[in-house]
Formats: structure tokens, C-alpha cells, sequence
């Protein structure tokens, strides 16, 4: 991928170009509590994109996608935003970056990446998360980490469509290899866990499937939260996002607020708690317990948060069916992957068991990724 990069780079703009990298995510627990503040457990994986990038000394970006085969050009007003989906990405970036008073001045760029689109590993937040830290770093603007996970964030609310929370982009630019981090996604702190479960493997099943119009049930899915954290503020102000409502303020706004966001708001109320008992259990060693939260994760994003679908459900009982310690649909949903906790010596069968039943149902096999912990952004 680097040379290959680098030789385009070459030939497109007849210099060199720096390369830099950030990465994909998986999340072992936490899902759809970002945006309702509460915590969340994710980490940067092996998987990534990577862009060689120079400022050209023009006030345009000339930029080429060799996963796309294509290339745009634009500028830094709203009138130039572009009218394929991949380069808003980088524009946002770069859009939102003036925002905050940081300098963009006109750059050439080739990327290409091996993060899979549409299975859940967060490839926009990788490619949000390369260009941000990368024009930070070529414009010398010494915005902070943060704040360019935030830079990403917004170019995903104003300019992609989807009003996300802060972990994608946050995993991708502050993963560390071999460790997971735990982000309370209000107050912005975080702790990094080590993570080597010694005798067990994650492995990610991709159900190869991508809903349509998942994005604004993505969408649906924050406004009832939001809608639910309303009723309940109404009798405890101090509750600013549903992350810090307790169970039984939820009960007590149950007649006025609609079933739907009853349901969405219990599944929330729970996860949260979720990722604590998660991370307790992981100091101890205590594996069993993680991957039995993993499956109540299932259970509540598939039944009470309604994001899963047949195929991930599918998987998930397969999972259970052959002993694996904890599995669950990763991520956003509507598609995508399962992530699964497996002893070593269970490996072999489960995978073979899922490939074989999945492709007997659906037809096609679903796809393995082995995923590493690795470090995030970074400048190569
Ligand atoms: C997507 C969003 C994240 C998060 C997850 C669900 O990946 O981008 O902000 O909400 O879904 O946990």
C-alpha cells in the first residue's frame, strides 16, 4: 500500500509526499452511549488508511483515492464542496478545521486504505481522522488531539449526514497497541487498559450486509434518547445527557414519553453500567464475564435498540451455540460485523461452524478479520 502510494504521489504531482496513517476501530463494548454521554470501550486496530500529503502553494487540495481510481479537486469555501460522497470527508475536514481558527493552505494528497467499508470498523473515521491529523501537522496549528477527533465528528454532522458521537474518531486517533480505552464520552477522560487475553482471540465476523437508509435510523435512534433525556430532565435537572439517569427516573417518565423511546432509553441506561462492569471484570482476569456482558449487549441492541438484522442475529446464536465466550453486533449496526470473544481451542470449529451455516442460509460466506489493537494516528 505505502509504495504503492508513494509512486502515484510521484507520478500525479512529480514530488514527494509525507506519509502519515490512521486506523480503524473495533469496540468491545459501549455501543450507542457516546452521544448519549456515557462510556464507551474501544480501540484502533490493524487495519487503517494511509495518505502521503504536501502542500502544493495554491489555496486548492488536489486529491487522488486509489481505492476509488479517482481524483477532485477543491477549494476551502462551502461553495466548493464536492459532489462525490469520499472527498466530503476530507473537505469537512478541512472546513472544519477554519472553523476553529486553524490554518488550511492548499495541499496535493493520494490515500488508499484496507479499513472494509461498510462492516462497522469505522473507515470514515479513519480517513477523517488521517487528513485532520495530518493538515494540523503540515499547517503547523497545534490544535490538540481532541479537538481534531471533534474536527472529524462535525464533518460527519455537517457535511456526511450522520450525527454521530465522538468514539470513531477518537479511537482512531488515540489508539495504542495492545490496549483498549475507556472514554466517558462527557467529560472527555479516558484510561487505557491493556488488553491481552491470554487465551482467547477476537476475531470479527462481517455479515457483508449494509442496510440502506441506516444513517438516518442512526439518526432516529439519537433523537429518542435525546427525547427520553427530556422527560426525565424534567424532574432531575441535573440530567444532562440519558448516560446520567438512573433506571428508575426512566420508569418514573414512562407515560409520557412513547414506547419506542422508552425501550431505546432502558437499552442506553443499561450499556452504560455495562462498559463498568466490563472494565472491572477485565482487571480481574475475568473473561467469562466480559463476553457474558457481550451477549446482554447483543441481546439489548438487537431487541430493545433495534440496529441488528437476521444475518447478525444469526451469528450471534451461532456463537452461542459453540461455547464462545461473548459475542455481539459491533458498532452502529444495520449490518455489518459481530465481535467475538473465543477461546483458542474453540477457534477452528466456531469459524468453520459460521462460514459453513451462514453460507447454507445466506448464501454467501461471511468475511473473517483477525484483528490486532494497534496505535492510531500517527505521522510515518
Ligand atoms: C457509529 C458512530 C459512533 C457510535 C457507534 C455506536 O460507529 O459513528 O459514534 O455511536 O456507531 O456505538
Amino acid at each position: 500500500m505505502k509504495d504503492q502510494i508513494l509512486t502515484k504521489f510521484r507520478s500525479l504531482f512529480g514530488k514527494e509526499g509525507q506519509l502519515y496513517m490512521s486506523s480503524g476501530r473495533i469496540n468491545l463494548i459501549g455501543e450507542h452511549t457516546d452521544y448519549n454521554g456515557g462510556y464507551v470501550f474501544p480501540g484502533a486496530i490493524n487495519f487503517g488508511i494511509m495518505a502521503a500529503i504536501e502542500p502544493n502553494g495554491t489555496n486548492k487540495a488536489r486529491v487522488f483515492s486509489l481505492d476509488f481510481n479517482d481524483y477532485v479537486e477543491f477549494g476551502f469555501t462551502e461553495e466548493d464542496k464536492p459532489e462525490q460522497h469520499w472527498p466530503r470527508y476530507i473537505f469537512g475536514v478541512c472546513m472544519e478545521t477554519l472553523k476553529r481558527g486553524g490554518k488550511v493552505q492548499g495541499f496535493d494528497a493520494v490515500f488508499a486504505g484496507n479499513v472494509p467499508l461498510g462492516a462497522g470498523l469505522s473507515s470514515s473515521a479513519a480517513l477523517e481522522s488521517v487528513f485532520a491529523y495530518a493538515i494540523n501537522e503540515i499547517n503547523g496549528n497545534g490544535i490538540e488531539k481532541f479537538e481534531l477527533a471533534k474536527i472529524g465528528q462535525s464533518t460527519e454532522h455537517n457535511y456526511c449526514g450522520v450525527k454521530c458521537g465522538i468514539m470513531d474518531q477518537f479511537a482512531s486517533l488515540f489508539g495504542k497497541e495492545g490496549s483498549l480505552i475507556r472514554l466517558d464520552c462527557k467529560t472527555g477522560e479516558y484510561k487505557y487498559f491493556p488488553f491481552h487475553p491470554k487465551g482467547y482471540k477476537l476475531v470479527l465476523l462481517d455479515t457483508c450486509v449494509k442496510h440502506l437508509l441506516a444513517d438516518s435510523a442512526y439518526n432516529k435512534r439519537r433523537e429518542s434518547c435525546e427525547r427520553a433525556a427530556a422527560a426525565i430532565r424534567a424532574n432531575h435537572p441535573e440530567v444532562e445527557f440519558l448516560s446520567d439517569a438512573k433506571r428508575l427516573w426512566l420508569d418514573e417518565v414512562r407515560d409520557q414519553i412513547s414506547q419506542e423511546d422508552f425501550i431505546r432509553a432502558e437499552y442506553v441506561i443499561g450499556e452504560v453500567q455495562r462498559v463498568l462492569d466490563v472494565c472491572d471484570a477485565l482487571e480481574r482476569g475475568d473473561y467469562e464475564t466480559v463476553g457474558e456482558m457481550m451477549y446482554q449487549t447483543h441481546f439489548g441492541l438487537s431487541r430493545l435498540y433495534e440496529v441488528s438484522c437476521e444475518e447478525l442475529d444469526f451469528l450471534n446464536k451461532l456463537a452461542r451455540k459453540c461455547e464462545v465466550t461473548g459475542s455481539r453486533v459491533m458498532g452502529g449496526g444495520f449490518g455489518g460485523c459481530t465481535i467475538n470473544l473465543v477461546k483458542n481451542e474453540l477457534y477452528e470449529s466456531f469459524i468453520n461452524k459460521a462460514v459453513q451455516e451462514f453460507t447454507l442460509k445466506f448464501g454467501h460466506a461471511p468475511k473473517i478479520y483477525n484483528v490486532v489493537i494497534s496505535d492510531g494516528a500517527r505521522k510515518l
